[in-house]
């Protein structure tokens, strides 16, 4: 044949992927193939493909007469908006998109280009797990990714889209990476499938349940982004990679600002007078960051804590922040899990912090405290007291006990603190700390009741402000609400060459 012709055929046979009747298959599940996904995610024209002829090498049960370009996973690079992506796209068209030796040599190749280059890795799974006919070679194969997943940990982005099955141990890779996504319907993560859980815990359950993104998205908190079909899970994946830098050591893309009114007089309006009384503190946020530039991380997990990135003048920035909306804002174990992990992803890619606080303290009861609470707050605060971004905190309502500490307070390193006159800054709520210091008083009166609100007043009027922590430079202004945007675009602006650093070290030992 001539040379260029066997060019050609070869080419157009790897674009078929597992062949015309399985990408039809594949659409009817109303899912993309690993090709078109690509084409969606990255800029037009820009994708180059990289071992796109790698064939297995397996040749038992069948193997040798079953041969297909690319053996099930496309690699490469290209762009997003102009800035370089290192990507593979598993193709299930191909043996279930399951891995062999060569799929994993491929996924790997690109992982240590992205290292070198220091350039974002997006993984698009859509993989039936290990290449069942080729045993022990899978596994190994995916062992070299986890381990590659996790040297490029903390040094550039690693995003996982899941959109379609991942089962068994290759869970652990989209686990180590930055970030998860999955698609509605289409798209399951287990490490044991349905009915292995029925055979060992007698439970039915179907994969969507026991895995689906509604369920990761809600109940473990595996997935940061359940997303409704692959495309807007293919735009998300792009929304959030522009809040990023390329990699430890370069800063995330500035977007045009053009100065204006930047005074939120709303925001003299959102606290409730009462203060047991909830408001959304994603109303605060938008008014604070750049007109609808808030995307929101977890939105559906641990509801009680807000995170997202958003930018403030243009910068990026990463946002935690209480949410009185759902029980009164208070810290759990899975708020502040979910508010560590974040601190974490932005403190390794220079993303600077903004700290919301309105927190009532910790949750008590059985459930909290067996299941390890004081090890799990503990992350938040260890995550925060570690990182050495430009940290901002803001009080809006209650900063009391620990929790006040915990939250990006002055004493573990926080660079500027502020509070709205609305804050109350104390050790706890002032009818629990009346009937505590004044048991003997309340106790001793007639009118007991009377008495307590008499010295749950007294204590309220002592410590329900933020003046005592603004006399001790714990809080170093008391701003008006409506002036919080500018406060913090000079303030972020001022932080800017922020340097700091954690002592010489292996690393720390964050209590997990
Ligand atoms: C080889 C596989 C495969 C696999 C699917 N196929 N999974 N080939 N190894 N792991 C092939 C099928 O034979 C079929 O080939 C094609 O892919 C599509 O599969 P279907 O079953 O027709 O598709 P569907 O009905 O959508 O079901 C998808 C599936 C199912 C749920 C993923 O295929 C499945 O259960 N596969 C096995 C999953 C599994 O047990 N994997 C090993 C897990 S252990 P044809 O020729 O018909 O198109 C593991 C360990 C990892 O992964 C350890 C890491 C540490």
């Amino acid at each position: 044949m001539d040379k260029i012709a066997l060019l050609k055929q070869k080419s157009e046979a790897a674009l078929l992927g597992g062949g015309s009747k399985r990408i039809e298959d594949q659409h009817k599940k109303g899912k993309l193939t690993a090709r078109e996904r690509l084409q969606l995610l990255l800029d037009e024209g820009s994708f180059e493909e990289i071992g796109k002829f790698v064939t297995h090498r397996s040749r038992d049960f069948g193997m040798d007469k079953e041969i297909y370009m690319g053996d099930g996973v496309v690699t490469g690079y290209g762009s997003i908006n102009g800035r370089l992506v290192y990507v593979f796209s598993q193709d299930f068209t191909v043996f279930g998109g399951s891995l062999s030796e060569t799929h994993a040599e491929k996924i790997c190749k690109i992982m240590d280009l992205a290292m070198e280059n220091g350039a974002p890795l997006i993984g698009l799974n859509d993989s039936g797990g290990a290449r069942i006919q080729e045993g022990v070679v899978s596994l190994g194969g995916y062992a070299d990714i986890f381990y590659r997943n996790v040297k490029a940990s903390g040094v550039i982005p690693q995003i996982s889209a899941i959109m379609g099955p991942c089962a068994g141990g290759a869970v652990y890779s989209p686990a180590i990476t930055d970030f998860i996504l999955m698609v509605e319907h289409t798209s399951y993560m287990f490490v044991t499938g349905p009915n292995v859980v029925k055979t060992v815990t007698h439970e039915n359950v179907s994969s969507e349940e026991l895995g689906g993104a509604h369920t990761h998205a809600s109940k473990s908190g595996v997935t940061h982004f359940a997303t409704a079909n692959e495309i807007e899970c293919i735009e998300n994946i792009k929304k959030l990679v522009s809040y990023m830098p390329q990699n430890c050591e370069d800063d995330a893309p500035v977007y045009p600002y053009e100065a204006g009114d930047e005074s939120r007089p709303k925001l003299n309006h959102i606290v409730p007078e009462n203060a047991n009384q909830p408001y959304d503190i994603k109303e605060v946020i938008e008014e604070v960051a750049d007109a609808g530039s808030f995307l929101e991380v977890h939105k559906d997990f641990a509801e009680n804590i807000v995170v997202g990135f958003a930018r403030i003048a243009g910068r990026s920035i990463g946002i935690v922040a209480n949410q009185p909306a759902m029980l009164a804002g208070v810290l759990d174990i899975n708020s502040s899990k979910k508010g560590a992990r974040f601190v974490r992803f932005c403190d390794a890619f220079n993303i600077p912090l903004l700290v919301l606080v309105d927190v009532p303290g910790f949750l008590p009861g059985t459930d909290q405290e067996w299941n390890g609470i004081i090890i799990n707050g503990a992350k938040l605060l260890y995550a925060l007291s570690e990182a050495t971004v430009p940290k901002v905190t803001v009080i809006t309502r209650k900063a009391y006990g620990g929790a006040y500490d915990v939250m990006n307070s002055k004493h573990i390193g926080a660079d500027m603190n502020y509070a709205w006159p609305t804050s109350e800054i104390a050790v706890m709520g002032a009818k629990g700390a009346a009937e505590i210091i004044f048991k003997k008083e309340i106790a001793a009166a007639e009118d007991h009741d009377g008495k307590w609100k008499e010295k749950e007043m007294e204590y309220l009027e002592k410590f329900a402000n933020p003046y005592m922590a603004a006399a001790r430079g714990f809080v170093d202004e008391v701003i008006m609400p409506e002036n919080t945007r500018i406060k913090l675009i000079k303030t972020f602006k001022m932080l800017e060459n922020k340097v700091a650093s954690m002592p010489k070290r292996k690393h720390g030992n964050i209590p997990l």
